[in-house]
């Protein structure tokens, strides 16, 4: 049996359907059986609890032999780092409590750095805590900065006529779609041919940068002059807490920018057939961006 974290998500979502499709035994774990209602039809287990709970996430992995784990962005709160250890923890209890002999772990790039990486400082520790967890063979999958960190761009496009944000201009990223790291983990979860502990990256179709994003937006949207500018922090921390951020996570993820932008957070994989997954941004862009850009527009 295959327990899912963060089933609801981006990429648990996709991990959670493509078991089930190969006719899987699952068991779906998220705050809310409603929102989980919809892997019952397809014969899912669901287990509704909180992932900061070790005693009821002992109880979710109970009788799993792999889980998909990840630990959930909570952008609201005070002490994003705080809440991360919580996470950590009772992500490593419940694997040590149920046994669970295999674990594919959302990370991401720079999750090698311990320091001044902002949130990833927390997948970093994630990764250390698992270590400890003995008997449990683990992969990290090492992820890129994902594609769907542009919708909020819908936003500025239709605000302010720009694509805009903390990163440098010409800075080019290992840009990867969610729906393919679901599609690593979902591959790795069915062969389980991984022993120890192992750290993967994926890096997405290819790097791209911002100058070249705003480019491939604004074709898409028949604006071939729609331009990126890379904004101050000053401008951008009060931006962030109007979307829903707490100043503590605004100041985190402008520390991670600025870990980006001097490239002491970057791939440390040459690019090559294993790390690089199918979604490009054009193909991202006409499926995800354009639709919410149109949705957007029609509400306005
Ligand atoms: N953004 C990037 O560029 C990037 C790059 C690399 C790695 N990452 C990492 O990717 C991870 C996010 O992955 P994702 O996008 O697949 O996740 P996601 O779409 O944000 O989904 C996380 C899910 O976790 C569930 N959840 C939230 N709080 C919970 C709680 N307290 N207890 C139990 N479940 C909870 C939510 O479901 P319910 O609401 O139904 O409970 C939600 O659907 C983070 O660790 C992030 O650091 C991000």
């Amino acid at each position: 049996m295959f327990a899912i974290t963060g089933a609801t998500g981006n990429t648990g979502g996709v991990v959670a359907e493509k078991l089930l499709a190969q006719g899987e035994k699952v068991r779906v774990i998220g705050r809310d059986t409603t929102r989980l209602a919809k892997f019952v039809q397809k014969g899912a287990e669901v287990f509704a609890g909180d992932i900061t709970d070790a005693a009821s996430l002992s109880r979710a992995f109970d009788g799993a032999n792999a889980v998909y784990a990840l630990a959930p962005p909570n952008i609201g709160s005070s002490d994003v780092r705080a809440y991360q250890e919580r996470v950590s923890n009772a992500l490593g209890s419940a694997l040590a409590n149920a046994s669970v002999s295999y674990a594919v772990v959302l990370s991401s790039v720079g999750a090698d750095k311990p320091d001044k990486t902002g949130p990833v400082v927390g997948l970093h520790n994630l990764e250390q805590t698992l270590n400890g967890v003995s008997g449990l063979n683990a992969v990290y999958l090492r992820a890129g900065y994902f594609m769907e960190n542009l919708l909020p761009q819908t936003e500025v496009i239709q605000n302010f006529g720009i694509v805009g944000g903390p990163i440098r201009p010409d800075l080019r990223l290992p840009l990867i779609a969610t729906r393919d790291i679901g599609a690593v983990a979902a591959g790795l979860l069915l062969k389980l041919d991984f022993t120890g502990k192992e750290a993967r990256e994926l890096l997405g179709q290819r790097d791209v940068s911002y100058q070249e994003i705003a480019s491939v937006i604004g074709k898409a949207i028949g604006k071939p002059q729609l331009a990126y500018s890379q904004l101050p922090p000053q401008q951008l921390k009060p931006a962030f807490v109007q979307m829903g951020m707490s100043s503590n996570m605004a100041d985190l993820l402008l520390e991670m920018s600025e870990a980006l932008n001097s490239g002491y957070m970057t791939a440390l994989e040459t690019r090559s057939a294993r790390n690089t997954t199918p979604t490009s941004l054009e193909t991202f862009v006409a499926e995800e961006f354009v639709p919410r850009l149109q949705r957007k527009a029609a509400s306005a």
